[in-house]
């Protein structure tokens, strides 16, 4: 198991954004997690990569206890994520941006140069190699991003509505990327509002409400039960 998360809590002042949440995800798989604006999703992400700190509960990465751990120490383990605003370093260089990210990671050296630019490549991306990361528009920071956190070969790689304002292609791209990785064994959850990448991309499909699991199971079924649409329409 790449992650155990139990009883998972955190509140801001009143608010519940994450209430009691648990989960696994096994090695290699592709997990989605969809759920209305405001249902949590962003803070366990933030929660499980230690940019928040949980109020109570339990995150174990590849049976090590992570929750209390700082970010960098979490990154070093293997997890590597995205934001759902992009933030690349502006200032630097496309390549920069990737070895920015393979600094603290000896392991994830090898063989970098041909990966970033295979990544490039695909992505439409590889011209742009010199350019600060500012010059980008926002869907190729936001490509930019997810092909940073890629370079790593992370063993949990989370990923905060990556495909928002990116083109079929790239969207087709992205998940041969993570079918490739998976095959390496790299295990992905997924944040994602696009019903049909979550039904094409995702084994297994976690819906929140409210800081709450509410529904679990494959992509299918999930989205048409019963709770899971009632929450999406706000009753
Ligand atoms: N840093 C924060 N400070 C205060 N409230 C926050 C913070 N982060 C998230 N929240 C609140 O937690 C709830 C869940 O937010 P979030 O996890 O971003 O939801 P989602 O990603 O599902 O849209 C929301 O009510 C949000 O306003
Ligand atoms: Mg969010």
């Amino acid at each position: 198991m790449v992650l155990v998360i139990d009883q998972l809590k955190k509140s801001f002042g009143g608010v519940r954004a994450v209430n009691g949440v648990s989960l696994e995800v096994r090695d290699g798989e592709i997990v989605g997690i969809i759920g209305p604006n405001g249902s949590g999703k962003t803070t366990l992400i933030n929660l499980i990569t230690g940019y928040y700190e949980p109020d109570e509960g339990l995150i174990e990465v590849s049976g090590k206890r992570i929750d209390g751990m700082r970010p960098y120490a979490i990154a070093a383990l293997g997890v590597a994520r995205t934001f759902q605003v992009p933030r690349v370093f502006k200032r630097l260089s496309v390549l920069d941006n990737l070895a920015a990210a393979l600094a603290f990671n000896r392991r994830a050296r090898e063989g970098s140069e041909e990966r970033a630019r295979d990544l490039l490549k695909t992505f439409d991306l590889w011209d742009k190699r010199h350019e600060p990361a500012g010059n980008l528009s926002g869907g190729q920071q936001r490509i930019l991003e997810i092909v940073r956190a890629m370079m790593t070969r992370p063993q949990l790689l989370l990923l905060d509505e990556p495909t928002a304002g990116l083109n079929p292609l790239f969207i087709a791209k992205l998940k041969d990327i993570l079918l490739d990785m998976k095959n390496e064994g790299t295990s992905t959850l997924i944040v994602e509002h696009n019903m049909r990448v979550v039904v094409d991309f995702c084994e297994r499909v976690v819906a929140m409400s409210e800081g709450q699991i509410i529904a679990e199971g494959v992509p299918a079924e999930v989205l048409e039960s019963p709770v899971v649409i009632d929450s999406y329409l706000g009753r």
